[in-house]
C-alpha cells in the first residue's frame, strides 16, 4: 500500500461567518495564541509524515504564503538584537515542509478547491485536512488516517458525531459498524441534508484521505448544495462502489471559521501555554458568569 506522502490544505473560502475581519486578513491566519491556525495544520501534517503540502489559496490570501516563506530582513534583525530563541523558531517553521501554493480563482466549492490540485497529487493517495478545521490530539488525526489508510487499503473519512441541527449543516453518513472500534464501513452519504434524508448524526469533521480517482469523479461532479462543488458528492460515490470508511477520531475540533471555534480554540490553546496558562486561568476564574 502506497504510503501517504502529500497534503492538501484548501484554504480559499471566502470566510464570510468571520466577517468583517477576514474582509482583509485570511481567517486561516487569525493568531491561536502566538501562532497562525494553519501553522497547526501544516504541523499535524508534517507529524503524520507528509512531505508534500499543497495550500490552495484565493485573491487577498497572500500572507499564507508570505508567513511560510523565509523574510531575510527580519532574521537579520532578530540575529543582530541576539534574539536566537526567536529566530530559530522562525527557521524552524521556514523548513517544516516542502510547502506549494495554488489559487483556486473562484469560490467554486470545496470539491472544486481539491480537484484544483489534481496535477499536485498525481498517482498517490493524498490526506485533504480541510483549513478552518483544527483538530488538537495526542496522535495527530491526520496520522490516525492514514494508519487506517495503510491498513485496509482504503480511503477514510474522519468523523464525529454532532447534534441534528449541525448534521443539516455538514453531512450525514451511512455507517455500519466494523471490528475496530470507532471504525465504520461507509455506503452512502450526503451532503447538507434535510430532517428526512438524515442516515445517522455521523458528520465528516474536518479530515479525509482520498486515493486519486476522485479527480475523475470530482470532474463530473455537478454542483450540489449552495451552488458549489460538493468533495461530500463526489466521496458519496466512492461510498457507494463499496470504497470508504469513517473513523471516530480522537481529538477536539475547533471550527476556525465560526466566532465560537475561534474563541475557544484560543482559550484552550492558551490555558496549555506556559506564557498563559496561569493568568488566563485567574482571569477566567474572576469572571462572574451566570
Ligand atoms: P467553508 O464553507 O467552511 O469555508 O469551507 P468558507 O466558504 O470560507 O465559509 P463561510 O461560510 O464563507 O464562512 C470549508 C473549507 O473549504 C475551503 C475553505 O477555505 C474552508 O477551509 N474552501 C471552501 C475552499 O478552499 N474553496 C471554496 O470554494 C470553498
Amino acid at each position: 500500500m502506497k504510503k501517504v506522502r502529500k497534503a492538501v490544505i484548501p484554504a480559499a473560502g471566502l470566510g464570510t461567518r468571520m466577517l468583517p475581519a477576514s474582509k482583509s486578513v485570511p481567517k486561516e491566519m487569525y493568531p491561536v495564541v502566538d501562532r497562525p491556525a494553519i501553522q497547526f495544520l501544516v504541523e499535524e501534517a508534517v507529524k503524520s509524515g507528509i512531505t508534500d503540502i499543497l495550500i490552495i489559496t484565493s485573491r487577498g490570501k497572500e500572507s499564507i504564503e508570505s508567513y511560510f516563506d523565509k523574510n531575510f530582513d527580519y532574521n537579520i534583525k532578530l540575529s543582530a538584537s541576539g534574539k536566537t530563541k526567536e529566530l530559530s523558531e522562525l527557521e524552524r517553521i521556514e523548513n517544516l515542509a516542502n510547502i506549494y501554493f495554488l489559487r483556486q480563482k473562484e469560490a467554486k466549492g470545496l470539491g472544486h478547491a481539491v480537484l484544483c490540485a489534481k496535477n499536485f497529487v498525481g498517482d498517490e493517495p493524498f490526506a485533504v485536512l480541510y483549513g478552518d478545521d483544527m483538530i488538537i490530539s495526542e496522535t495527530p488525526v491526520c496520522k490516525q488516517l492514514t494508519d487506517i489508510w495503510e491498513e485496509h487499503g482504503k480511503p477514510v473519512v474522519g468523523v464525529k458525531e454532532v447534534p441534528t441541527e449541525k448534521v443539516m449543516k455538514y453531512c450525514s453518513l451511512k455507517t455500519t459498524p466494523m471490528e475496530k472500534e470507532g471504525l465504520y464501513d461507509v455506503s452512502d452519504m450526503i451532503e447538507k441534508p434535510s430532517r428526512e434524508q438524515i442516515f445517522s448524526n455521523f458528520s465528516i469533521l474536518g479530515r479525509v484521505v482520498l486515493p486519486p480517482e476522485i479527480f475523475e469523479i470530482l470532474e463530473k461532479t455537478a454542483p450540489g448544495a449552495g451552488g458549489e462543488i460538493q468533495l461530500t458528492d463526489a466521496m458519496a460515490e466512492l461510498s457507494r462502489k463499496g470504497g470508504i470508511l469513517a473513523y471516530d477520531y480522537e481529538g477536539k475540533r475547533y471550527d476556525m471559521g465560526s466566532k465560537l471555534g475561534f474563541i475557544m480554540a484560543n482559550i484552550d490553546v492558551g490555558l496549555k501555554h506556559e506564557e498563559t496558562a496561569e493568568g488566563l486561568k485567574e482571569y477566567l476564574k474572576s469572571l462572574k458568569l451566570d
